[in-house]
């Protein structure tokens, strides 16, 4: 089966993506330096894939900003790496406006030194992990795909800059296939509770802020504005459980793989959006703990509403959201309870 490459396969979303990819059939390496992310939790990828590492899951401890490291994961086992799918990255919004030269070191030159990685090693083919962020305060909502490019902060704009760079590349020379996939909100965690979001100190997300209120940890929520110009006053997200994002990469690999080489740019959200007060409406009765919380101020460079126009997503990738807010939160506090403190129990 297929030899594929994951950057920052062990963080939430390249950990959800990897079991996916395996339980497809294909062979994985992943190369992450584990800054904000646990080896743990790629053992706990096989446990659920029935495997016994190094079986299909091959780790390498490395940087991409390393060539040595890439042509490492690159040559292991003399195999062909067929393609790539990119996470590792930086992503805490605050912290890309005090230190933005980190963000476009790890995050654009990062991915500048695993392009020139893939061209040397006859590899043409890569998924990007995108972000709704890019979008701004997108005055269209749902957002297609053609919305304006925005992007409001350090972080937003490495992503920007990276997409840019792909469809350079891709018109460099032919022969390349490339998705840049934009996340919308994604959340909850394997249906397991055995790999899931394990942020390092306080957590900057609506999710893993709640959970971790929810099991005592942190003594209350709150609720970033309640003057906004929607239903309720707080402002509105689309939530994807990590899991459907996770088949939404299934589904952009294999567009890339059957059809000829091309630049794909897809939205990946369910198109329905919620509350921060509906979404702690909802953990409350999935969970039966009730949630203490305050109404505070508006979060800088927060924006009132985001959903994704998911419609060329279904036409492209013949994928769409299955899992509801309900199982999301009853996911991540399945998660939250049988690990209170992540992979470091
Ligand atoms: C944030 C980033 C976004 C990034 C994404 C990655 C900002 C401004 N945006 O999105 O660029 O791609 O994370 O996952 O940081 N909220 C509360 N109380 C909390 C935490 C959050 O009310 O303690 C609210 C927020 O105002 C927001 C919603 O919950 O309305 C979701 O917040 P969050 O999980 O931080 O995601 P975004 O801000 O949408």
């Amino acid at each position: 089966m297929a030899k594929l490459l994951v950057t920052g396969g062990a963080g939430f979303i390249g950990s959800h993506t990897c079991l996916a990819l395996l339980e497809a059939g294909f062979s994985l390496v992943v190369i992450d330096d584990f800054s904000n992310s646990s080896p743990e939790a790629l053992k706990r990828v096989s446990t659920l894939a029935r495997l016994q590492l190094p079986e299909r899951l091959q780790i390498i401890e490395g940087d991409i900003r390393n060539s040595e490291d890439l042509d490492k994961a690159f040559l292991l086992n003399n195999e062909l790496v067929e393609a790539v799918i990119h996470f590792a990255g930086l992503k805490a919004v605050e912290e890309s406006i005090r230190n933005p030269l980190s963000y476009w070191d790890v995050n654009v030159n990062g991915t500048c030194c695993l392009l020139e990685a893939m061209r040397r090693n006859r590899c043409r083919t890569i998924v990007f992990s995108s972000s709704a962020t890019l979008y701004g305060n997108s005055e269209r909502v749902p957002i297609p795909e053609t919305s304006l490019i925005e992007p409001l902060n350090p972080y937003a704009n490495t992503k920007a800059a990276v997409e840019t760079l792909l469809a350079d590349v891709s018109a460099s020379e032919t022969g390349w296939r490339i998705a840049s996939l934009r996340y919308f909100n994604p959340v909850g965690a394997h249906p397991s509770g055995l790999i899931g979001e394990a942020p390092n100190g306080i957590p900057n997300n609506l999710f893993p802020y709640l959970t971790q209120v929810a099991i005592g940890r942190r003594k209350d929520m709150e609720v970033f504005g309640g003057d906004w110009p929607t239903i309720d006053g707080s402002n509105i997200r689309d939530y994807i459980h990590v899991m459907d994002l996770a088949e939404g990469h299934c589904a952009a690999l294999k567009v890339l793989r059957d059809e000829e080489p091309q630049l794909l740019t897809v939205n990946l959200g369910s198109g329905r959006g919620y509350s921060v007060l509906e979404v702690l409406r909802t953990f409350e009765k999935e969970s039966g703990i009730k949630v203490p919380f305050k109404i505070g101020k508006r979060r800088a460079g927060d924006i009132p509403s985001s959903i994704a126009d998911p419609n060329l997503a279904m036409e492209r990738l013949s994928w769409k959201t299955k899992r509801t807010l309900s199982e999301m939160c009853r996911d991540a506090w399945a998660w939250q309870q049988a690990n209170p403190y992540g992979y470091s129990n």
